[in-house]
């Protein structure tokens, strides 16, 4: 792996930093129940949120609900994620996982890519980032409990790995 990957993945604030090491562990623990390698699952939920680095930390930060135009700004780090590790020559999926860890299986993600488009490390990398988020403590809100969190990912239409 490239320096710079690292050089940017430690340029984070310390909550994604944070955010990204407990997805990356899920992730790692839930490999092994679809025989999937489990050192690149953990490298997809460590990565996923990379492109975070070039969004404004006011942005980022923010309490409130983000503007149409603040949320087309956030949309993008994704993007920014992908085009890193893709220019650092990191493994195909681990670039996938930046790009479409925002989807929906009934196509209501950032970029609208339906199910058949999104490969199962995708959507492991997805299901464990919004699990994490919400029983997780945020400034403007209380953890979700765990049994909370599961109910949405519950929800055949946004995710079928539960
Ligand atoms: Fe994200």
């Amino acid at each position: 792996m490239e320096q710079n990957v690292m050089w940017a993945f430690f340029s984070l604030p310390p909550s994604i930093i944070k955010h990204s090491i407990n997805v990356a562990k899920l992730c790692q623990k839930i490999a092994q129940h679809f025989d999937i390698d489990d050192k690149l699952l953990f490298t997809c939920g460590l990565f996923h949120d990379i492109g975070k680095l070039y969004i404004d930390e006011q942005i980022l930060n923010k309490r409130s609900c983000l503007t149409k135009e603040e949320f087309e700004i956030m949309k993008q780090h994704t993007v920014y994620g992908y085009e890193l590790l893709k220019e650092s020559n990191v493994n195909e999926l681990v670039c996938l996982s930046a790009l479409y860890h925002h989807e929906r299986l009934n196509g209501t993600g950032y970029w609208k890519k339906k199910k058949e488009e999104l490969p199962i490390v995708v959507q492991i990398v997805a299901v464990v980032d919004v699990f994490e988020a919400s029983t997780s403590y945020r400034p403007y809100r209380f953890p979700k409990s765990k049994k909370a969190a599961l109910r949405i990912l519950k929800d055949p239409e946004l995710f079928n790995l539960v």
